[in-house]
This record gives C-alpha cells, structure tokens and sequence, in this order.
C-alpha cells in the first residue's frame, strides 16, 4: 500500500539529510548482485539509463492519454490527482538523486512538502497548490535531464547508495509503481477509455488439463535475498524457513469460480468469513468484486472505461482480503503464506536453490508472465507455460497480485534501508502481504522476493488470490 502513495515500498518521505550520505551506513547486503554487480560500468550505466526511459515512457503514456482537467480532477479520494504523481516522481527523483546522490542543492524546496506523501494524504492533495501540468512535466523533465547527466559522471560504486547503481534502481522502480498507481487512478476515472492495449494470448491448450493444485513437499527453503541488486530493506536478509507439506492452486482462482462463491450465497453467509471481514462486509455493502454488475442476468465488469462480460476463464480481480479469505474458506481451503507463496514460486528442489523467479535466473520476458501493462488484463487461467515454477504452479508472476494470509512483518535480522518509513513503519497487523505483482507491474518491480502490502479492505488494486490447502501428515 503503502504509505498511501504508492503501490508498493516506494521512498516517500524525505531522507533526514538530505545531500549528505545516509547515516544508516551499508545496505543490508552479503555481496552484490549477480548480474548488475558484475556489468562493465558503461553496460550498468546503459541498463540504469534505459530503465529509467522506460518508466518516464510509461508515465508520459499514461498522462498524455488525457486532458489537463482529468490531471488535475481527483477521480477517487483514495487516489492522488494524477497531476500529483507526475511531480512527485520528480520531486523524489531530485531528491535521492540529485540531492542525496548528487549532492546537489534543492531546485525548488518550496514545493517538496507538497509531494511529500507522509505529510498530506491523498484526499487531500486535490486542494494543495500543485504544480500545473505543464510546470510539473517541465520539473520532471529537468530533474531527469540532470539526473542522466549524474549517471553519466556516476562511478556507481564505493557508497552504499551507489553500489551497482541501487539508488538509480530504485527510482526506477518508484517510478514504475506510481505508474501501476496511475493505472490504479484510469481504472477508478469515470468517461471514455482513454488508454488500449492489445488483449493477452489465449490460453494455451494445456490449461485445461492442468491439476487443480499441486503438492509442495516439506522442508526448508531460503526466503527473502542478500544478494539481488535492486532488492529493497524488506526483502532482506536471506533465512531459512522450514515449511511443512501443503497443496498450492496451479493457477489464480477465476472469475468462474468466484462466481459459484457468489451463488452460492458466499457473500450472505458469516461462517465464512471472519468477523472483522464479515462487520466489513455488512458495513461495505460488498455482493461482488469491485468493477462488478449483475445486469439482464449476465455479470459485467467495467475495465478501464469499458462494459463488458466477466470472462470467466481470467483471474479474477478487484476482491479484497476479506472476500479472498471468505472464498477461500468456503471452498474448504485457505489462503497461502507469504512464506508458502515464495516457496512455491522460488525454491527449486533439484538444487535446493531459491532462484529469482519461477522460471530460473532469466530476467522476465512476455514468454514469462504478464507483466508492465503489455495488456490491460490478466490472462486467462493456465497461461504462460514457459514461467510455470518447479512445482508446476503458473502465473506466480503477473496477471494479478496474490493476497496472502501473512501479515506485514520484518523478516529475522531486517535493517532499515534507505530510511525507517521505506518499510518499517508498515509493519504490523494491520497490512496483508501481497506477492508476484500484477499486469501493471514493471518487471524491474518484480521479484520473487518482491513484497507487497496493503490494508485488507482494499479492492482498487489489481489483486486477487490462490488457495492452498494442509496435507495431513501420515
Ligand atoms: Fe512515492
């Protein structure tokens, strides 16, 4: 969730000082990164350049598409003006880079509270006085023309924020998640679509015949990363985690199945669901996924801008924690763990190694999974073959963020990094961890050790869930 900002562990605040080095020292990290540790400097340079055009692409898509009233109009009080983000990803560029990177002096410190996500939530940045769209795509584009210029000049070693270019990483993948935040705003804007994308491939001829979950046996595995270069504080250090034997869905429940949860009275039965989701259910009014109509006796969704038919085959989206913790029970199964997810998604029995993804080491492609809003949707349950887990699940990646039973917490011998509000002050019960990102996420934003979090009632986000399911011992 974040802190309210954006979708998912992203720098908000300003560093306490800012310009100088961070008083925290070196990042929680054993050894760099496999791959960007070892790049030639001007090969790490051209990786960090091309993903920082790719975000500023992706952001200028997705502000371009609209006029400059629909920038600046609040479509939803959960969300900032989409104007609002724009500068803020400026701001916090200009900030950790320029500044703290850099060295440089503030270009415009009058306007830095007004991006600061801890000092005003979202409702109320509508009444702030934002930069104008034009004023702020113009900041954005300065920082970013002096930022290219630092990275050029950049040794991208010898400091803790330096090192295999973790802070130019970083704002990369803010930035690619206040773009999975914007989205989030297109999804909640009412009027004509403004944005398209071609549809994701069918499913492949094998996702009829797949299992409906597979077993991932007992034992241990290495959870979280110490390793991976762009990993952010939660995600760290690496530990042991000893699991016992659980059955895991082989692919997100549908919208189908979702559908007989609805019909079958899922949503009017208490025993279901727990008794905060049930008073929240009530309170909410909730009968259906957020986006859902029952109209002519047929179910609709509204996507982005368009009325449609539930395809019954896609994951299904837009449900709560409350509503995937009531399904999950009502069809005699639960959700996993945050640990069980990561198992399934990483650990590789015939080497006993986690590796980054499901599919191995490789950096994702479209052959993997859907991801970096190649498409405005999930694809059908059973696809991408080639990003299919040792165990056998698909999908662990993309398509849909993956509610999980566990609660938001540090892992064994956390640290802080860059500074306490990246993460630690969302510890606690309060959040539900996500995994595996969705279509939205960019796939520099996305990892198997990837941690996301949110509150359980939230529904904008393009989340749904898979089950899993105790195997008796003996
Ligand atoms: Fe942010």
């Amino acid at each position: 969730m974040i802190d309210d900002a954006r979708p998912a562990g992203a720098p908000a605040a300003t560093p306490a000082t800012p310009g100088r080095p961070h008083p925290d020292g070196t990042p929680p990290r054993d050894s760099l990164p496999p791959e960007l540790g070892s790049l030639p400097l001007e090969t790490l340079r051209e990786t960090i350049a091309a993903e920082l055009l790719a975000a500023r692409a992706r952001t200028a898509a997705l502000t371009d598409c609209v006029e400059d009233h629909d920038l600046t109009a609040q479509h939803s009080p959960l969300m900032s003006p989409l104007v609002w983000d724009l500068a803020h990803i400026g701001n916090q560029e200009e900030l950790w880079l320029l500044r703290n990177v850099g060295g440089r002096d503030p270009m415009h410190p009058e306007i830095d509270p007004l991006y600061d996500a801890f000092e005003h939530p979202r409702a109320e940045r509508p009444s702030l006085p934002l930069l104008p769209p034009p004023e702020a795509r113009a900041y954005a584009h300065e920082v970013r023309g002096r930022v290219l210029d630092l990275l050029g000049a950049s040794p991208l070693e010898g400091a803790p924020l330096l090192d295999a270019g973790f802070a130019f990483g970083m704002i990369a993948q803010h930035e690619q998640q206040h773009d999975e935040t914007m989205l989030i705003t297109h999804q909640l804007r009412k009027g004509a679509p403004a944005l398209a994308a071609p549809p994701p491939p069918p499913a492949p001829a094998d996702a009829a015949t797949l299992p409906a979950d597979v077993l991932i046996p007992a034992g241990p595995f290495t959870m979280g990363t110490d390793t991976e270069p762009w990993a952010l504080d939660n995600e760290r250090p690496a530990h042991q985690v000893g699991l016992p034997a659980f059955r895991l869905d082989t692919t997100p429940v549908t919208n189908g199945a979702y559908r007989r949860f609805i019909a079958d009275g899922g949503y009017d039965e208490p025993r279901w669901w727990t008794a905060e989701g049930w008073a929240h259910r009530q309170q909410a009014g909730l009968t259906a996924p957020l986006f859902w109509r029952h109209e002519g006796g047929e179910w609709l969704r509204r996507r982005f801008g368009l009325l449609e038919p539930v395809p019954a085959d896609e994951p299904v989206l837009h449900v709560s924690w409350y509503e995937a913790d009531a399904y999950a029970r009502w069809a005699g199964r639960r959700l996993p763990t945050e640990a069980e997810w990561e198992k399934a998604a990483r650990h590789d029995p015939a080497s006993g190694r986690s590796r980054r993804y499901p599919w191995g080491d490789a950096a994702p492609g479209p052959e993997h999974a859907n991801l970096g809003q190649r498409h405005l949707r999930p694809a059908p349950a059973g696809s991408y073959p080639g990003g299919e887990s040792p165990y056998g699940v698909r999908q662990l990646m993309g398509d849909v963020w993956e509610w999980t039973a566990s609660d938001f917490r540090p892992y064994p011998g956390f640290r802080a990094w860059p500074y306490k509000e990246y993460s630690e002050v969302f510890f606690g019960p309060e959040y539900k961890v996500l995994r595996g990102g969705c279509f939205a996420v960019a796939p520099v934003a996305c990892r198997g050790t990837f941690r996301n979090w949110d509150y359980p009632v939230r529904r904008q986000i393009f989340a749904g869930f898979r089950t899993a399911v105790d195997v008796e011992a003996g």
